[in-house]
């Protein structure tokens, strides 16, 4: 979230987008984890995992979503396998479904490095450049 707040800013509209959806996502893993954890008669402990990073630059930004849904789908993953060994099918199949996601969201956020790494600077002026206009309206229409 703290990223898609940055991108709005900067009228990364693209980025922004991204990283809003995918935050709703996370979000809705945590309530899909709650709700197995409380059938399970357990309970749930909110506490945040860590610090929110301040990082800024895009790249950075990029590397750090990279880098955490990498480590998500090497958690999930080892989790299912756990659950599989448990035979605790349900558990594992929301593991599994969880890796899905993450790799999707991996995929994504890949792709926007690419997209960088190849068009540089243009590919972000362009996303400040289509916020611009549909803020302002048609050229020559403003008042
Ligand atoms: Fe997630
Ligand atoms: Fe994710």
């Amino acid at each position: 979230m703290y990223f898609h707040f940055h991108f709005d800013d900067q009228g990364i509209e693209l980025l922004s987008a991204l990283f809003k959806r995918t935050a709703i996502e996370e979000m809705q893993h945590v309530e899909r984890i709650a709700d197995r954890i409380l059938y399970l008669k357990g309970d749930v402990i909110m506490e945040a995992n860590a610090k929110v990073q301040q990082i800024r630059d895009i790249p950075g930004m990029l590397e750090w979503a990279t880098n955490s849904e990498t480590a998500a789908i090497k958690m999930y993953n080892q989790f299912a396998l756990e659950c599989g060994a448990n035979a605790d099918t349900a558990t594992k199949k929301l593991f599994e479904d969880l890796v899905m996601d993450e790799e999707r969201h991996f995929g994504q956020y890949d792709d926007e490095v690419d997209n960088i790494e190849r068009f540089g600077e243009s590919y972000l002026a362009q996303q400040a450049m289509e916020r611009s206009k549909a803020k302002t309206g048609p050229a020559g229409g403003g008042a």
